[in-house]
């Protein structure tokens, strides 16, 4: 059974495809490891523990620890189980556990970004956490915590992080990491880094639509906008104690990320003080030495440069032996500060399978369908209402009063099975397109978590309006062979509600930024004929142009579901109906024209050398920022959002308050002038709110920043704090920002540290980016 992979020989292993002979085996020169070597810092005792056992491990036993293969899980590491040690299992991903049943479909990171909710956000990584030791998976691929970050709106992958603003980012890549990693967990903060684009392919698609002909895309960036806006999220996953880190799939400056000596052993285990271990994406590995020299510590999965390749190097000296150490130590030294050593679940499940066990080279699994939902569904239901965003309301929302409902659109309609189009989620249509086959409730490939039901809108809707005596009459159909039917459904309807999506999918990046499925023609049809108004539904993973309809007369309500996850209908019900006052706000800005954001920021051709290359030439200033410098008006900005109330910021005020970091599991070694730490809060920023409307509700207080005019290179200013407070009707509730040092930090690149800038710091308050009736400056002439 599962001794299996904790007695197996990996370097044994049947995967290995002959022809696959890397350059690296016949490396001719001894090169010496310079990066860091663990010492586990806050874990120290782990270290010492692994250190120990290590030291009683053959060259054979080590490697083994280092090289994952395909197994029960998505990837199953070596054991020595002579000294107690197992294999760990690896598996998806970032909105609950993938690949198996009985467990959560949670709305995406990029969604649940918009309740800028800190507790609910630390909720959900909580309960995600549970699911996958239930199962017994010990590490979990994810969260995504910036890479991508979201540069560029055409990203099919956005959706698997939170959100393109660093700081939004960052403070929920620490608390999912610290919420996830309670139940003993190991999460794995990726893709390290700079991956903000799929690979360019140009060959044909193969039999099963998959992409050939690919390369990956080497991103160049300068040393500021690293560390300002890329870097800042995996800081904080350090910072917050994730045991792992992936390398992405990309090149850095034309290095390989999970070779890059500079991303790994210079910034992550260098600068930032990781203690735990790099493990690759799958298929990122493209050496031996290089890789093991870089600072990878891990391949996932195949045995394809490590396992076998690995022990030859270091036989023949290409690898110094204390780097092998190294690795194991570092891999150990997670485990064991993870505790998973003293009292964790066996692996209980068989990916991709749903048969009661399985053969797997001569030994069986069993799969137990273990249930550890809990009761989870409540709270993903939670997470999902709280995170639908109000664009636009004339007042038709929240429901009250009338006797007619229309809906339409296949988005509004269960899924013709769970899994969809294949295991992955991806379905194929045409040549080139992908989209979903009912309603969209998450994105395709490794984001992509396993629903055991859908509650679509239709049937939340149909419920509900049931217990009112609301007639609900639908044509679940997008197409123009159904406009017939749903022009005369409209025109039964006062309330016409309208379900179009955007469903993405790993691998494929976005060729525009509209609707699937002719989603703005079904959009038309509806409000051409309605009898009343319009409620619009967006489920999308990501930027989608609404010009063409948003201002048509009968559109009256609109609203960003994002990837809710398998709760959708229910949550949209707590939504449509009032039972929740919306609440959220957008982590991203909604454009007017693709004309709003830089040219061409996704490469889409091989480019003339040896790969593409994509240049962040647009440097600190994306999404918002890039909108504020160049002076587009967005439709929605960054942070906007309605609500069925009104809420008034008063008394907007900030002191210099100096409070100890407390939050920090593993310390960083990021430079900076002064003597207080990085992480340390300096000055606290204070503001009322009062909800002067008529409903009950809760609203997000932001805090915006602008550096002093001498930093240039600053786009016009950036979040710095934000709130959730709910209010009663009439009540004042105060709100306060803290403002660490780094908050108020820029990257010296001469000096190669963060330095807060001497002179006037502005500040705006409010509840967008661009709504921030109060202002107030500081004047900062020390280094602290
Ligand atoms: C590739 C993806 O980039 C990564 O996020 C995922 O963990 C692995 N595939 C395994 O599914």
């Amino acid at each position: 059974m599962w001794s299996y992979i904790q007695s197996s020989l990996l370097l044994l292993s049947p995967f290995l495809p002959s022809s696959l002979i890397p350059l690296s085996d016949h490396h001719p020169h001894q090169i010496h490891y310079h990066g860091p070597l663990t010492d586990g810092g806050i874990w120290h005792e782990a270290y010492e523990r692994s250190r120990d056992v290590a030291k009683e491990m053959t060259l054979e036993e080590k490697v083994n620890l280092t090289t994952a293969v395909t197994g029960p899980c998505q990837a199953n590491s070596g054991g020595v189980p002579r000294l107690g040690i197992p294999g760990l299992c690896f598996n998806d991903g970032p909105a609950g556990p993938r690949y198996t049943d009985f467990v959560t479909q949670w709305p995406s990171a990029f969604t649940a970004a918009a309740s800028f909710d800190r507790d609910l956000i630390e909720e959900r990584a909580k309960r995600i956490g549970k699911e996958f030791r239930g199962k017994g998976i010990n590490v979990e691929l994810g969260p995504v915590t910036g890479g991508p970050l979201g540069r560029s709106p055409y990203a099919g992958r956005n959706w698997e992080a939170f959100t393109p603003d660093p700081y939004l980012s960052s403070t929920l890549s620490f608390l999912t990491v610290r919420g996830m990693q309670e139940s003993g967990l190991i999460t794995c903060a990726k893709h390290y880094i700079l991956y903000e684009q799929e690979p360019v392919c140009d060959g044909p698609l193969d039999g099963e639509g998959g992409r050939t002909g690919c390369r990956d895309v080497s991103s160049e960036v300068d040393d500021k906008t690293m560390k300002e806006l890329y870097l800042p999220s995996f800081a904080e996953t350090v910072r917050a104690g994730t045991g792992a880190v992936m390398c992405s799939y990309n090149k850095i400056n034309g290095t390989a990320a999970c070779e890059s000596d500079d991303a790994l052993n210079r910034i992550m285990k260098d600068e930032l003080g990781f203690k735990g271990f790099v493990l690759s994406d799958f298929g990122a590995t493209h050496s031996t030495v290089e890789s093991a020299l870089g600072g990878m510590d891990m391949e996932l999965p195949g045995e394809y440069f490590y396992g076998q390749r690995l022990l030859k190097a270091i036989e023949k000296g290409s690898i110094p032996e204390s780097r092998l150490d190294d690795m194991v130590h570092r891999i150990l030294t997670s485990w064991y500060a993870s505790k998973q050593h003293t009292d964790y679940p066996q692996v209980n499940y068989q990916k991709y399978d749903l048969s009661d066990s399985k053969e797997v080279n001569g030994l069986v699994f069993k799969n137990e369908h273990r249930d550890v939902r809990e009761d989870n569904a409540i709270y993903a239901r939670k997470v999902a209402a709280e995170s639908t965003v109000l664009l636009k309301n004339s007042g038709i929302l929240p429901i009250r009063g009338i006797r007619r409902i229309g809906v339409f659109g296949t988005d509004a309609d269960y899924p013709s099975t769970l899994s969809g189009c294949g295991p992955d989620l991806f379905c194929l249509v045409g040549s080139k397109r992908r989209y979903w086959n009912g309603t969209v409730t998450i994105g395709g490939g490794s984001g992509a978590a396993y629903a055991d039901y859908i509650a679509a809108p239709i049937e939340a809707i149909t419920l509900k309006a049931r217990q009112q005596g609301i007639r609900v009459d639908h044509v679940l159909q997008d197409d123009a062979a159904h406009f017939g039917s749903i022009g005369w459904v409209a025109y039964q309807s006062e309330v016409c509600l309208v379900f179009v999506s955007l469903f993405l999918v790993e691998g494929w990046d976005r060729e525009h930024l509209k609707l699937d499925k002719g989603g703005e023609e079904l959009i038309k049809q509806v409000e051409k004929n309605c009898a009343g108004e319009v409620v619009v539904m967006l489920h999308a993973g990501g930027q989608v142009i609404v010009e063409n309809w948003i201002d048509l007369p009968k559109i009256g309500a609109v609203l960003f579901a994002g990837y809710p996850g398998q709760e959708t209908g229910n949550a949209l019900v707590d939504i449509l109906w009032g039972d929740i006052n919306p609440s959220a706000k957008l982590p991203f800005s909604m454009g007017k024209s693709p004309n709003d954001w830089p040219k061409d920021n996704i490469v889409r051709d091989m480019g003339k050398g040896a790969y593409p290359i994509a240049k962040f030439t647009e440097g600190l200033a994306i999404d918002y920022k890039w909108f504020d410098k160049h002076n587009f008006t967005p439709r929605y900005e960054f942070g906007y959002g309605l609500s069925y109330t009104k809420f008034e910021f008063s008394g907007f005020d900030i002191e210099e308050r100096y409070e100890k970091d407390r939050d920090t599991v593993q310390r960083t070694n990021e430079r900076y002038e002064g003597t207080r730490g990085l992480y340390d809060t300096l000055f606290v920023a204070r503001v009322n709110i009062t909800n002067i409307g008529k409903t009950p509700g809760a609203e997000v207080a932001q805090l915006y920043m602008s550096f002093p005019k001498s930093e240039v290179e600053q786009p016009p200013k950036h979040l710095r704090g934000y709130a959730k407070k709910y209010l009663e009707v009439g009540q004042m509730g105060t709100v306060d920002f803290p403002l660490r040092k780094k908050d108020l930090s820029v990257w010296d690149v001469k000096k190669q540290l963060w330095k807060i800038p001497r002179g006037t710091f502005t500040f705006g308050v409010g509840n967008s980016s661009r709504e921030l009736p109060s202002k107030l400056t500081i004047e900062i002439d020390s280094s602290y």
